[in-house]
């Protein structure tokens, strides 16, 4: 039923407890999973001062690069050693956008990804990736509370 499983990460518990979760699902259906870290281009922004702006060094690119690789590598080590086919893939621009564009060109069955994610903004339901992807979503979206 659920033959492609997209699994967007930020690092967050949330996203780690999602990725758990999507490893459940697909060890039931057989599926494949991408587990997908988006660069927010507003990142290397925000890593220079404002006087610096706009420029962009090799080095911020790469340490912005380096991140990504870690986060996706600590998500892929939490989830243990499985038959299940996980790809990883990093893509730059805005999340939820990236998300969705990629859930729509994979045909993806299904999303899962955190309520909340690495914000520490307390008292949301949802954070502003999962609001959006749940509404645009080309297929269903589980999202994981805890
Ligand atoms: N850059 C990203 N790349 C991939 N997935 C992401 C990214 N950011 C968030 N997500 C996914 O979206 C889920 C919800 O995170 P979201 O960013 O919406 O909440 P938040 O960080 O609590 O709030 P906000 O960022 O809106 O202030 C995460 O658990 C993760 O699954
Ligand atoms: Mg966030």
């Amino acid at each position: 039923m659920f033959k492609q499983i997209l699994v967007p990460v930020d690092g967050s518990d949330f996203a780690t407890n999602a990725a758990r979760k999507a490893l459940v699902i697909a060890q039931k259906h057989d599926s494949k999973i991408t587990l997908l870290h988006v660069v927010n281009h507003s990142q290397l922004f925000s890593m220079g001062s404002p006087q610096s702006l706009p420029v962009i060094t090799d080095l911020m690119i790469e340490g912005v690069i380096k991140g990504a690789e870690k986060i996706l590598e600590d998500t892929r080590q939490a989830l243990g050693p499985s038959k299940v086919e996980i790809e990883t893939k990093i893509e730059w621009g805005t999340p939820a956008q990236v998300i969705i564009n990629l859930a729509r060109n994979q045909a993806c069955d299904l999303i899962v990804m955190g309520s909340r994610g690495l914000s520490k903004m307390s008292g949301l339901f949802l954070g502003s990736v999962s609001d959006r992807v749940t509404k645009i979503a080309p297929c269903p979206v589980m999202l994981i509370k805890e």
